[in-house]
C-alpha cells in the first residue's frame, strides 16, 4: 500500500505542463464565451486598481495643495466611483469563475464515472476503489480550484503587476526604484516557502489517505475487530496515525504562519524605504506630497498580487498532478473486445457449446480454465461441481465476456460469442451471481434494474416465482422499501432471492447461476430449492452447484478440478465411478443429504 502512495500522491512535478494544459482547456471549450468575459472583467478590475493612487496623486497635489475643495469633491467621487464599479465586477466575476469551474468538473466527473463503467472486470482486480473515489473527488476537485481560480487570475495577476509598474514609472522613476529595491527578498523568501509549503501539504496529503484506509478498513471490519478483542490496540494504531497527520498540519500551518507575516514584513520595509527617501525628497521640493500619497498605495497593492502568484502555483502544480492522473485513468482501454459490427440473435434457442476454451487471468501462465469444452443443449441443466478455485466461476466470467478467454470458442445457439457485441451477447444471459451487488434505491429498483421495459406485472411475477414476494410483502413499504448500501439491512438469503428475481425479471433464454457457497438452514434450503427451479425452468442452465438439492436436478453435473471438465454423469454414474464426485459428495455433501432427510 505504502508504495502505491508514493505512486500516487507524492509525484508532485511541473506548475505547467503544455501538453496536459491543452487537454484541460478542451473543456472550457463549451463555456469559451464565458471564460473570455471573464478575462476581459479581470483586465478591467485589475486596471482600475492602479488608478485610484494615481488619482490620490492629483487629488493632494493639484486640489488639496491648491485648496481647490470643488475640485477635491469630483476627485473622491471619481475615486468612490472606481471602488463601487470595482465591488460589482468583483461579485460578478467570483460567481462567474466559480460557475465556469463547477460546469467543467461536471462534466469531467460524468466522464470519469461513464468511462469507469465501460471498463473491464480486469481493470478492477488491479485498481483498489479508493483510488477511484479518489480520482473523482480530490483530483477533481483539484482541477477545480484551477478552472474556478488558477487559470484565470494567474494571467491577470501577472497583467496587474505589469500594470501597476507602469504606473509607478510613469509618476516617478526614483521612487519605482526604491519600491523594488524590497523585490528581491520578497522573491527569495517565496521561493523558500512555496518549497517547503509544496513538501508539507504533500505529507497532509500522505497521511490523510493514510487514515482514510485505515478507517474505512476498520469500520468496514468493526466486527471482525470486535470479534477478536483488538479495539483497544486499533483505536492506538488509528491515534498514532493521528499523530503524524496533525505534525504534517502543524508544519503545514507554521509555514503560512511565518510566511504571510514575512510578506507583510517586507511590505512595510518598502513602505518605510518609500516614506523614508521620499520624505526626504519631498522636503527639498523634489517630489510632490501627492506623488508619496501614491507610492504608499502602490507599495500595498504590488506585493499582494505576488504573494498570490505563489499560492496559485501551488494550485496549478496541485492541479498538473492530478490532471495527469485523471487523463491516464481516461485513457485506460481496459475493455471488453467487441467485433465492428455485431451480429445479432432475435430469439436464442439457448444452445450454448464451449471449444478448447482456456484463458489465464494474469497471463502468467496460471490457467484458472484449460481446455475447457462442453455443449449444453437447449432448455438444459448442467450443474458445474469442484473444490474451491477449481475455476467454475470462471466459466461464467467467460461466457458473460467479464473475462476474454485467450484460447478456444464459445458459441450459442452456432453463432461466434466473438461476433456478438457484448450487450448483445448479454441480453440473451441471465446472471446471479455468486456475490449479489445491490444497489441504494428500492427493492423495485434493485429487481427491475430501472429497466423501463419491465412492467410492475412481470416485476411481481417474477418475485413470487423466486419466492422473494413473500419476504418482501411482509417489508413496511414493500417494493419500496429502501435498500441501503450494498444491501446491508437484508439477510444473505434474501439477497440472492432479489438476485434471482432480478435475473428472472429480465427474461433471458440462457442462465448462469452463481449459488452463494454459504449454507443455508432446510426451510430456507427448500425455498430456495424452489426459486431455483423456477429459474432454470425452459431455460438453458449453467449452475455452479453447491447444494445437493440443485445437483440432483440437473440433467447433467460437470466436475471440473484444475480449470479442466474431469467427469461427467448423472448424480448416479457419478458416484459410481468413485472419482472426485465421489470423494466431494464425501466430504461436502453428504452432511446435506442427512440434514434434508
Ligand atoms: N480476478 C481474478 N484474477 C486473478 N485470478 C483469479 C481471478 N478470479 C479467480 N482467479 C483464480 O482463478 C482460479 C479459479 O477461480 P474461480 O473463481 O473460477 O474458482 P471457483 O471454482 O469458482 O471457486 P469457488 O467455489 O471458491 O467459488 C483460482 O485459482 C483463482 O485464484
Ligand atoms: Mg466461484
Amino acid at each position: 500500500m505504502a508504495k502505491d502512495f508514493n505512486v500516487d500522491q507524492e509525484a508532485l512535478g511541473k506548475a505547467y505542463d503544455g501538453r496536459l494544459m491543452r487537454r484541460l482547456l478542451k473543456y472550457l471549450k463549451p463555456y469559451r464565451k464565458y471564460v473570455v468575459l471573464a478575462i476581459l472583467l479581470h483586465l478591467f478590475t485589475a486596471s482600475l486598481g492602479p488608478l485610484r493612487p494615481y488619482l490620490t496623486k492629483i487629488a493632494v497635489d493639484d486640489h488639496i495643495a491648491t485648496k481647490d475643495y470643488g475640485g477635491l469633491a469630483e476627485i473622491v467621487a471619481l475615486i468612490f466611483g472606481a471602488l463601487f464599479l470595482q465591488a460589482i465586477i468583483q461579485y460578478v466575476l467570483m460567481y462567474l469563475t466559480q460557475w465556469i469551474g463547477q460546469k467543467t468538473i461536471l462534466d469531467l466527473r460524468k466522464e470519469i464515472f461513464a468511462h469507469v463503467q465501460r471498463l473491464a472486470a480486469s481493470f478492477f482486480d488491479k485498481t483498489p476503489v479508493g483510488r477511484l473515489v479518489t480520482r473523482t473527488t480530490n483530483d477533481v476537485e483539484a482541477l477545480n480550484q484551477m478552472f474556478g481560480a488558477g487559470v484565470v487570475t494567474a494571467f491577470s495577476d501577472v497583467f496587474i503587476v505589469g500594470w501597476i509598474l507602469a504606473f509607478m514609472f510613469y509618476t516617478d522613476v526614483e521612487l519605482s526604484f526604491v519600491t523594488l529595491a524590497a523585490l528581491p527578498l520578497l522573491v527569495y523568501g517565496t521561493f523558500v516557502f512555496k518549497k517547503k509549503a509544496r513538501e508539507a501539504y504533500r505529507d497532509v496529503r500522505l497521511h490523510l489517505a493514510r487514515l482514510n484506509a485505515y478507517m474505512q478498513e476498520h469500520v468496514a471490519g468493526a466486527a471482525i475487530v470486535q470479534l477478536f478483542g483488538k479495539e483497544r490496540r486499533e483505536a492506538k494504531r488509528y491515534a498514532n496515525i493521528n499523530a503524524d497527520h496533525r505534525q504534517a498540519n502543524y508544519d503545514s500551518i507554521l509555514y503560512h504562519a511565518v510566511f504571510f507575516p514575512f510578506v507583510e514584513l517586507v511590505s512595510a520595509l518598502a513602505l518605510a524605504l518609500i516614506v523614508w527617501h521620499g520624505g526626504g525628497l519631498a522636503k527639498n521640493d523634489v517630489l510632490t506630497l501627492g506623488v508619496l500619497f501614491a507610492f504608499i498605495q502602490y507599495v500595498e497593492m504590488f506585493f499582494r498580487p505576488i504573494r498570490d502568484l505563489a499560492e496559485k502555483y501551488n494550485i496549478m502544480q496541485t492541479a498538473m498532478a492530478s490532471s495527469e492522473r485523471v487523463f491516464k485513468l481516461l485513457d485506460d482501454e481496459t475493455v471488453v473486445r467487441n467485433p465492428e459490427r455485431s451480429a445479432a440473435i432475435e430469439r436464442a434457442r439457448g444452445e450454448v457449446e464451449f471449444q478448447h476454451v482456456s484463458l489465464s487471468y494474469l497471463k502468467d501462465g496460471k490457467h484458472a480454465l484449460r481446455d475447457f469444452s462442453l455443449k449444453i443443449a437447449p432448455g438444459e441443466t448442467v450443474a458445474l461441481v469442484g473444490h474451491t478455485g477449481a475455476g467454475k466461476s470462471t466459466v461464467i466470467n467467460v461466457l458473460l465476456r467479464f473475462y476474454d478467454h485467450d484460447e478456444g470458442r464459445i458459441f450459442i445457439d452456432g453463432t461466434d460469442a466473438a461476433a456478438l457485441d457484448e450487450r448483445e451477447l448479454r441480453r440473451h444471459i441471465g446472471v446471479a451471481p455468486q456475490d449479489v451487488s445491490l444497489f441504494q434505491g428500492t427493492i423495485r429498483s434493485n429487481i427491475t434494474m430501472n429497466n423501463p421495459d419491465i412492467s410492475e406485472e412481470r416485476m411481481i411475477e417474477a418475485a413470487k416465482a423466486t419466492g422473494a414476494h413473500e419476504f418482501i410483502e411482509r417489508l413496511p413499504n414493500g417494493y419500496d422499501e429502501t435498500v441501503a448500501e450494498r444491501g446491508a439491512t437484508l439477510s444473505v438469503g434474501q439477497k440472492q432471492l432479489i438476485s434471482f428475481a432480478r435475473a428472472l425479471a429480465h427474461d433471458p433464454e440462457i442462465i448462469a447461476l452463481d449459488e452463494a457457497t454459504s449454507s443455508v438452514d432446510a426451510e430456507t434450503e427448500g425455498k430456495a430449492q424452489a426459486a431455483v427451479e423456477k429459474l432454470l425452468e425452459g431455460r438453458t442452465s449453467i449452475v455452479v452447484a453447491h447444494r445437493l438439492s440443485t445437483i440432483q436436478s440437473a440433467d447433467r453435473i460437470v466436475v471440473m478440478h484444475k480449470g479442466r471438465v474431469r467427469e461427467i454423469g448423472s448424480h448416479q454414474e457419478l458416484l459410481a465411478q468413485k472419482g472426485i464426485y465421489h470423494r466431494l459428495y464425501r466430504l461436502q455433501y453428504k452432511d446435506q443429504a442427512i440434514d434434508a432427510s
